[in-house]
C-alpha cells in the first residue's frame, strides 16, 4: 500500500470528478498508461481506477470518479463525502491493459471509459505516432475530459455526442471520423460501455482490438462444482463448496487474499497455480499459470495454488 492525501477534488464533467492523490512522502509507484491502482476508502470498500494524469508525474496520481447512480457506496463516498486533507491509502499500478507498440493507433473512449485513454493518446502522441481518439458521450458536458483533450490534441480528437448524432458505427467507420481505422498496423484500443465493446470486438480483428472492462461481460459457465484448494505453502487443504467462491474460501479458512472488485475485472486477487485446471471466468484474460479467485473455479477436483 501506498499513502496518499487527496489534494485536489475537481469536477470535470456533469457527474464526474476528478481526484489529485498527492503522496504523503517522497514518490509514488511508478505506472504505465493502461494501469489502474486499488483506492481504499474511508468506508472500508476498496475501488479501482484507471490512472488517468501524467506518468512523469512522480509524487501524485490523477484519477476519475462518476457517480453511478447504482453505486454500491463507492463513487456515493467519492461524490459526497471525500474532501480534500483526507488520507487515503492505494495499490501499486496494476496494468492489465498495456500499450503495446505500433505504427499508429485508434482508441475508442466511451463515456468514463475515457480514463486509460487519456494516457494512451499522450504517450502515442509524445512518440510521434498518428493517433486518434474517437469519444463517444451524451452530451460534452457529461463527458470528462472532453475540453481538455481537444484544447490538447485538437483533430486527433473527434467527439460524437451520442445524444445529437447517434452512436457512431464502428464497423463503417470513415477516415473523417477515425483516419488510418482500415490499415492493418493500426492497433485499436477501446474502453467504454458494454455495447461500445461488443461493436468493437464485432468490428475489429482480435489481433487489432485491445479492450479493458468496468463490468464483467455477461455470459454463461457451467454449473458450479466443489472442489479443493491445497495451499503449497503450507500443505493446508481448503475445500470450495460450490456455493462458495475460492476468494471466500481461502479467507475462512485463514488465508486471506487481497480483493477488489470481486466480478473478474480488476486482477486485485491473483494466484499462482502449480497444479490443476482452474476454469477461468474473469474478464482479465488470466494466463501463464495464474487465476483470479473471485470469480474462477476449478475444472479439476483439486487446484495446488502457490499460497
Ligand atoms: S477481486 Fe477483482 S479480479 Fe478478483
Amino acid at each position: 500500500m501506498q499513502q496518499t492525501v487527496v489534494e485536489h477534488i475537481e469536477p470535470v464533467a456533469e457527474d464526474v470528478v476528478a481526484l489529485t492523490l498527492r503522496a504523503a512522502s517522497g514518490a509514488l509507484a511508478p505506472w504505465e498508461p493502461g494501469a489502474h491502482i486499488d483506492v481504499s476508502l474511508p468506508n472500508w470498500l476498496t475501488r479501482q481506477y484507471s490512472l488517468c494524469g501524467d506518468p512523469g508525474v512522480r509524487d501524485a496520481y490523477r484519477v476519475a470518479v462518476r457517480h453511478d447512480p447504482l453505486s454500491r457506496g463507492g463513487s456515493e463516498y467519492v461524490h459526497r463525502f471525500l474532501r480534500p486533507g483526507r488520507a487515503l491509502d492505494v495499490s501499486l499500478p496494476r496494468n492489465h491493459f498495456p500499450l503495446v507498440p505500433a505504427a499508429r493507433y485508434l482508441f475508442l473512449a466511451g463515456g468514463i471509459g475515457i480514463t486509460p485513454l487519456l494516457a494512451m493518446l499522450r504517450a502515442a502522441v509524445a512518440a510521434g505516432r498518428p493517433a486518434t481518439l474517437l469519444y463517444a458521450g451524451p452530451s460534452v458536458d457529461r463527458m470528462p475530459f472532453a475540453g481538455e483533450l481537444r484544447r490538447a490534441y485538437g483533430d486527433r480528437v473527434r467527439i460524437v455526442e451520442t445524444g445529437r448524432h447517434g452512436r457512431p458505427d464502428l464497423g463503417a467507420l470513415d477516415a473523417s471520423l477515425a483516419p488510418h481505422a482500415l490499415e492493418p498496423d493500426t492497433l485499436v484500443y477501446c474502453c467504454g460501455p458494454a455495447g461500445m465493446l461488443a461493436a468493437a470486438q464485432e468490428a475489429f480483428p482480435a489481433g487489432r482490438l485491445h479492450t479493458e472492462r468496468f463490468q464483467p461481460a455477461v455470459r454463461s459457465f457451467g454449473p458450479d462444482t466443489a472442489f479443493e484448494a491445497v495451499c503449497a505453502r503450507s500443505g493446508l487443504t481448503v475445500p470450495v463448496p460450490a456455493d462458495t467462491s475460492l476468494l471466500d474460501a481461502l479467507a475462512h479458512a485463514g488465508r486471506p487474499v487481497p480483493s477488489g472488485c470481486r466480478e473478474g475485472v480488476c486482477g486485485s486477487c491473483e494466484v499462482s497455480v502449480l497444479d490443476g485446471t482452474p476454469e477461468h471466468r474473469d474478464d482479465i484474460g488470466a494466463s501463464g499459470g495464474r487465476m483470479y479467485a473471485c470469480v474462477s473455479r476449478a475444472r479439476s477436483a483439486r487446484l495446488v495454488l502457490d499460497l
